[in-house]
């Protein structure tokens, strides 16, 4: 079987909408906050109905300036999920954070909160999560741990644009929200990232981190940062405008129509596994009112129960042609990055008091990678669904969902 499922997916007028933009005389560099940059920082805030907005060159560099902003400083302790993509925590090691990772549900693979309170000492500052694959934390219990301990809550929210929870978007919840805008995402401008708060404090040191000149002078209105006006913090972390424009024109005509597709293919791939094939859909809490972005596709089964070798069934498909595969994201406590002394930045430790965050593994070794399959793509699913069951026949495994 040809590849047959492709993302980002083609958007025909993109070459026009980009040389309109160039062609119009709008500029490749600005300084300031204004042109595509307050169009989209404006856009994005509102829909989330957050007071600040600021865009940077990727979703890393956006957890970069909330843990700056958020005033981490070395030896302050971070609980992190511990199972996302890396980045959600990686740049706190730069800022001399102690990461303290904590164990994540085993149906979900999103933060554990019942496993968080234990984790907090005098040293906490801060709490980190993922919505894993599009499916929202528990928000009010993270909130709630948070008030009872005086921490701040950081939201990464990388795999769950416009996902809901209780009705509202992922992103309004945190003292900041961060959002990776990259290429595989379903909102991207190819690379780039945003970052939203209310607070107008946290919103002007993310800004003086990474933009100068003419911004901070607009951006930023507290005398105490005056002095840091023309040279920020130092770093520059825009977007490339180009890419800005690539992220308004899809937000404006694809990013909720592409959310809503997404779910009705999705929904139906997961009914037909469900129903017929030994792979379960992935669980849904209660809470979750959208899977908006839906990030990842990650159907589950105990495969060791049911006999089956998640290994060879993944080979099997693929054999045949099929996009699947096993994640290939580690549990983030056992990257070399955090475990091997040789690999500390600068003279801040890395190293991580580990444990043996059983259900993170439970997590991990029970899910298999499927396509995000967004359009109506129903007779390749239906592919997907035969081959599915004729692999669980062949291994006298029907549809006993265990
Ligand atoms: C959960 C999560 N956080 C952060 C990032 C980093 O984003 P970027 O690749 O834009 O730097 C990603 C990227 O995939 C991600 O999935």
């Amino acid at each position: 079987m040809e590849k047959n499922f492709y993302w980002p997916p083609k958007i025909k007028e993109l070459g026009d909408i980009v040389k309109e933009y160039i062609d119009t005389g709008n500029p490749l560099s600005i300084a300031d906050d204004g042109g595509i940059y307050k169009e989209l920082e404006e856009s994005f805030s509102k829909l989330h109905n957050r007071k600040y907005g600021l865009l940077v060159s990727s979703g890393t560099m956006a957890l970069y300036s909330a843990f700056f902003a958020l005033d981490i400083l070395p030896g302050d302790e971070i609980i992190c999920t511990v199972y996302s993509y890396h980045a959600t925590i990686t740049p706190a090691l730069h800022l001399g954070a102690k990461i303290i990772f904590c164990d994540v549900e085993e149906d979900t693979g999103n933060i554990d909160c019942t496993k968080i309170e234990k984790l907090i000492t005098p040293k906490t500052k801060l709490i980190v999560t993922n919505d894993q694959w599009g499916h929202p934390c528990d928000k009010d219990k993270i909130l709630e741990i948070c008030k009872k301990y005086s921490l701040k809550y950081l939201e990464d929210c990388s795999h769950a644009h416009f996902s809901e929870y209780k009705g509202k978007y992922t992103g309004t919840f945190g003292d900041v929200a961060c959002w990776s805008l990259q290429g595989n995402k379903l909102l991207s401008g190819g690379e780039g990232g945003i970052l939203l708060t209310d607070n107008q404090e946290i919103y002007e040191k993310a800004v003086l981190l990474g933009h100068n000149l003419k911004r901070p002078a607009k951006s930023v209105r507290s005398i105490k940062y005056k002095p840091l006006e023309r040279t920020g913090y130092g770093l520059k972390l825009r977007m490339h405008p180009l890419a800005a424009v690539i992220v308004m024109h899809q937000l404006k005509n694809y990013c909720f129509k592409w959310i809503e597709k997404r779910k009705k293919t999705l929904n139906y791939f997961e009914k037909r596994l469900q129903e017929e094939t030994f792979l379960n859909k992935m669980p849904k809490r209660n809470y979750v009112t959208s899977m908006g972005a839906w990030y990842g596709f990650k159907p589950w089964a105990n495969f060791k129960e049911l006999g089956i070798d998640r290994i060879d069934f993944v080979k099997w498909m693929k054999k045949r042609g099929f996009q699947i595969d096993i994640p290939k994201s580690d549990l983030i406590s056992n990257y070399q990055l955090f475990t091997n002394k040789d690999f500390k930045i600068g003279y801040f430790e890395n190293t991580i008091e580990n444990s043996e965050f059983t259900q993170a593994k439970k997590y991990h070794e029970r899910i298999v990678s499927l396509p995000t399959f967004t359009f109506e793509e129903y007779k390749i699913i239906d592919k997907y669904i035969d081959y599915i069951k004729e692999y669980g026949e062949k291994n006298n495994v029907r549809n006993n969902k265990r």
